[in-house]
């Protein structure tokens, strides 16, 4: 983990209140494993925000990577305002990571809303080591649909939205029995309710999930991110954010922060 002023090289909203900045940061780039996030100092803010790390690049000897965020208050618009060339002060990459075992073939992704943030990077790398991937990406309506053009090439996607306005009408989970059975190992990350219809239905293949938690320092210090799992209280900065989907008490996740 690292502290890094990162330049912006762009930023661009790509669906309604979303934002996708890419910058420049060869210490984040080599370090970073899909999953992992990093805490953004968001002008005179003083809490940093976590972003997860959403897309690696590496072009004429630069490297880059690109964060997508949901505009949700004054830090994300103030990065979103960033223009190119511009620092920002980041901290990472922190947490630990999606666990692909070299033994999986087949992986699944499901992506809920924005939760297609660190799933990118997973699928990119898994690609790259000769995986096969599937992506199930859902979203409220056609317009809140992460843009299939910034997906990487070589991976099969099938869309769901709630008003039927692009893919399949209803919500991405319920595309899932479809595919369990093809994967080895399942990735998820979207809105709690999501993981909780998730853990309801018992998938058969291991899934991790990326918890999304109120951090107030990211380096396990103010416990602000606590949850109950089935091997006790765990900090989501440091111990995740990606956790075993059987292992959290969904029916009483939070100690405190959400
Ligand atoms: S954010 Fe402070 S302990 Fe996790």
């Amino acid at each position: 983990m690292k502290q890094v002023n990162a330049s912006v090289i762009s930023s661009k909203e790509t669906m309604p209140g979303v934002y996708l900045t890419w910058l420049d940061s060869p210490e984040i780039v080599t370090a970073a494993q899909p999953g992992q996030y990093v805490m953004v100092r968001c002008g005179s803010h003083t809490l940093r925000r976590p972003l997860s790390i959403h897309q690696v690049a590496g072009d004429n000897g630069k490297a880059r990577f690109a964060l997508l965020y949901a505009i949700l208050g004054e830090g994300t618009r103030w990065l979103a305002q960033r223009k190119a060339g511009e620092k920002v002060d980041l901290l990472g990459p922190l947490g630990n990571g999606f666990t692909v075992k070299p033994a999986s073939r087949d992986l699944l992704l499901l992506a809920g809303g924005i939760g297609i943030a660190p799933l990118c990077f997973l699928a990119q790398q898994a690609v790259s080591n000769g995986k096969s991937v599937k992506l199930l990406l859902g979203a409220a309506t056609a317009k809140q649909l992460y843009p299939k053009r910034l997906l990487p090439r070589d991976i099969e996607v099938i869309t769901a939205t709630d008003d039927g306005t692009a893919g399949k009408k209803g919500f991405i989970t319920d595309c899932l029995a479809d595919s369990v059975i093809w994967a080895d190992q399942v990735f998820a990350c979207g809105p709690t309710p999501m993981y909780q219809s998730l853990a309801a239905c018992k998938p058969t293949r291991p899934v991790q999930i990326s918890l999304e938690m109120r951090m107030g320092c990211g380096i396990g210090t103010c416990y602000g991110c606590t949850v109950r799992t089935r091997d006790g209280l765990k900090q989501v900065c440091t111990d995740g954010p990606i956790f075993d989907l059987e292992s959290v008490v969904w029916d009483k996740l939070a100690l405190a922060g959400v």
